[in-house]
């Protein structure tokens, strides 16, 4: 089960590299929360802000058998959104596993995965939800928290533990069959394939019609051609 163990800390540098670096003596499932990160990581080697008031934490699975590391960080997207519509916060998915509400990011996913000779050992999904914590001015036009949304103060232990309600129930569903899991998170997503998307390449802001979407990647019509795109260059999604 995930979360049968939780390890809720005060701070860490990062719940990620705490993790990463205890994989092996820690149990499928463990989860490791800190109250405040000094050196949170976001995707792209970002740094990810968070202070008190947020909720950081990371999950270590173990899986038994080969799976791709995506569909454990499908599987938090999805439940992150399950989990927050009970909240009553209507939230939805910028590709690859940005949660989004009104235009602006609300939570972010950093996977990360152990292989020892071609086969996954672990995978390390760290999640991190602004929840009543305050959003830095240089980031408010970019970034929003729950309290923000609603008004409302929220228990983080509350959210936590909901969300790793659906986690358990979603893994439960879908490890036989990941693409079901796959529709699941494509019908979430901010961008649908046929859809109209401007991007940005070597800073020139273009305009292509998605063709498909897949966890690694988004293939493009531009100007009658096919371009893959990598989720740094979506600016945002247009409709046709
Ligand atoms: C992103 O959108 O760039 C991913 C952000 C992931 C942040 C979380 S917070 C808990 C965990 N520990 C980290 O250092 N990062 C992740």
């Amino acid at each position: 089960m995930i979360g049968e163990k939780v390890i809720w800390v005060a701070t860490l540098p990062s719940t990620n590299d705490f993790v990463k670096e205890n994989w092996q003596r820690l149990l499928h499932g463990t989860v490791v929360v800190a109250e405040y990160q000094t050196a949170g990581k976001g995707r792209y080697n970002r740094y990810w802000h968070s202070p008190e008031g947020g909720l950081w934490f990371s999950i270590l699975f173990k899986p038994r058998k080969q799976i791709k590391p995506t569909f454990f960080t499908k599987i938090c997207s999805v439940a992150i959104v399950k989990a927050l519509s009970l909240t009553e916060v209507d939230t939805r998915i910028k590709w690859p596993n940005d949660i989004y509400c009104e235009g602006k990011k609300l939570a972010g996913i950093l996977s990360e995965s152990v292989f020892e000779e071609n086969t996954l050992k672990a995978v390390i999904v760290g999640i991190g939800i602004n929840v009543n914590n305050t959003i830095p001015q240089e980031l408010r036009d970019k970034a929003i928290s729950l309290h923000e949304i609603s008004t409302k103060v929220y228990d983080t232990r509350i959210i936590l533990r909901l969300l790793l309600k659906y986690i358990n129930q979603l893994l439960k569903r879908y490890s036989n069959e990941p693409e079901a899991l796959t529709r699941i998170w494509k019908g979430l997503l901010i961008q649908k394939e046929g859809q109209m998307i401007t991007f940005k390449l070597n800073d020139v802001i273009k305009t292509g019609k998605i063709v498909k979407i897949d966890d690694e990647k988004i293939i493009l019509e531009v100007e009658n051609q096919q371009m893959q795109l990598s989720s740094l260059e979506i600016l945002e999604p247009r409709l046709i």
